[in-house]
């Protein structure tokens, strides 16, 4: 087979080492890709969005399948183009059609649907430019802290969770005046849940699917969950709290419910889904819906995969994935994220990085490099990610901070603090 994956990040070099882990695989393309996808596949100068670019390549090439690894093309419809377009049309795309991608590109509909079907969320309501008077007065009506959220994308920035009454009111009017442009022209203000965080992913074909290993995400840039929020530092699986009964409550009250929700409303979904939960004294509940996979948990979720991933995405376009087998590795696995100083604000690109080949024993996924004169360098705030196995999460936390050490580049960081709070 030839597959074409879409992205360039960690997400897509840890997908793109696992399906060429395959033997169904005769030739992998990766578009865009980085520095680190090119040493298991090819890299195709390609953008996400580039819709009729990515047809004619797929069309010229004799491509099989595509695999979407980002959320951009998913919820600008890059499974529609392919299904709609009679030279595509038979190529399965690995990703849900534009309007199951909704789940995760307009929160107001993701929660509206977890309303509908009775999925556990925390309490909430929608407003928008006609209803600034009817939003402050639902803020009043709240505990304190308040969560806004933009209704649509914001590069993970559109959620602020706001210490006082005063300043959510503020920050409400801000959101709708515009301050994540067209994303926050609705607001989601919902009710403050407190627990601990976990990742869930299912791969389903629409109506079978099957449970990957759960992962925890590192957000915060600082130690011990301080600072700003970055596109995550981390991640370990398993999870300690993710137990049997846990993820039992969560196949039955969560997944469940969502795939036959979305079979019930005709909504197109072939792909992964991606459940942000969080543990409220022992009860799993949804904060958020995406419709791809986590980045940095696929770089630790990857390596616990043990069947073959391709087979299970054959078992997604054919609509059998009853039938085939889903096995993990016992060991848990962690990724630690090194990040260009300064990330998540401004920060500088184009550093040499040296040592990647004198890593031992871990798995080195790059995220934002490029290479530049024959050189690997430094190409975005997340620059690599170390990923380990070990016989429990401290064994495989303690080699990917040794290996770690082995990366060079200018003003590297990495928290030190990852798995620690399990
Ligand atoms: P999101 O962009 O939806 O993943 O939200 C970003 C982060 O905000 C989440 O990972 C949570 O840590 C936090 N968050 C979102 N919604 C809530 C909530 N209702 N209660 C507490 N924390 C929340
Ligand atoms: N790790 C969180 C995300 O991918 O959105």
């Amino acid at each position: 087979m030839k597959i074409l994956l879409l992205g360039g990040g960690g997400r897509e070099h840890a997908l793109a080492w696992k399906i060429a882990q395959s033997k169904k695989v005769e030739k992998l393309f990766i578009a865009p890709g980085n520095a680190g996808t090119s040493n298991v596949g090819e890299n195709v100068a390609i953008g996400v969005n580039e819709f009729d670019k990515l047809k004619d390549f797929t069309v010229d090439q004799k491509i099989d399948m595509v695999v979407v690894g980002p959320e951009d093309p998913l919820v600008n419809g890059v499974y529609d183009a392919f299904k709609t377009d009679p030279r595509t049309s038979h190529v399965p795309v690995i990703g849900p059609s534009k309007q199951g991608a909704v789940l995760e590109g307009s929160k107001d509909f993701a929660k509206a649907f977890m309303k509908r079907h009775n999925i556990p969320t925390a309490a909430y309501e929608t407003f928008d430019g006609n209803t600034i008077e009817e939003g402050l007065k639902f803020l009043e009506t709240l505990k304190a802290p308040y969560v806004l959220k933009a209704d649509g994308l914001a590069a993970g920035k559109g959620v602020l969770i706001v210490p006082t009454l005063e300043e959510a009111k503020k920050e409400f009017k801000e959101m709708l005046g515009g301050m994540f442009g067209n994303a926050s022209a609705k607001v989601v203000i919902e009710e403050f849940l407190s627990g601990i965080e976990c990742s869930v992913f299912v791969l389903t074909d629409g109506k079978n699917y099957k449970i990957l290993p759960e992962a925890k995400d590192y957000k915060r840039i600082g130690e011990h969950d301080t600072g700003l929020n970055t596109g995550g530092m981390g991640s370990v699986t398993p999870v300690p709290f993710a137990t049997k009964e846990w993820m039992q409550k969560v196949d039955e009250r969560i997944i469940k419910p969502t795939i036959e929700g979305l079979a019930e409303e005709n909504i197109d979904y072939k792909g992964f889904i991606f459940f942000g939960l969080i543990n409220v004294e022992g009860e799993p509940m949804v904060i958020e819906y995406n419709c791809r996979m986590g980045d940095p948990e696929t770089e630790s979720v990857m390596l616990r995969l043990k069947s073959d991933i391709v087979d299970l995405f054959e078992g997604v376009a054919q609509g059998d994935l009853d039938k085939r087998d889903i096995e993990f590795d016992k060991r848990s696995a962690v990724c630690v994220m090194l990040v260009s100083g300064g990330y998540p604000e401004a920060y500088k690109k184009g550093y040499p990085i040296t040592g990647i080949d004198d890593v031992e024993g871990s798995v080195v996924f790059h995220s934002g490099t490029a290479v530049k004169d024959g050189e690997i360098v430094t190409n975005g705030g997340r620059v690599i990610a170390v990923s380990s196995y070990g016989e429990n999460k401290e064994d495989a936390l303690q080699k990917s901070f040794k290996e770690a050490q082995k990366i060079k580049f200018q003003d590297k960081y990495f928290r030190s603090d990852i798995g620690k709070d399990l």
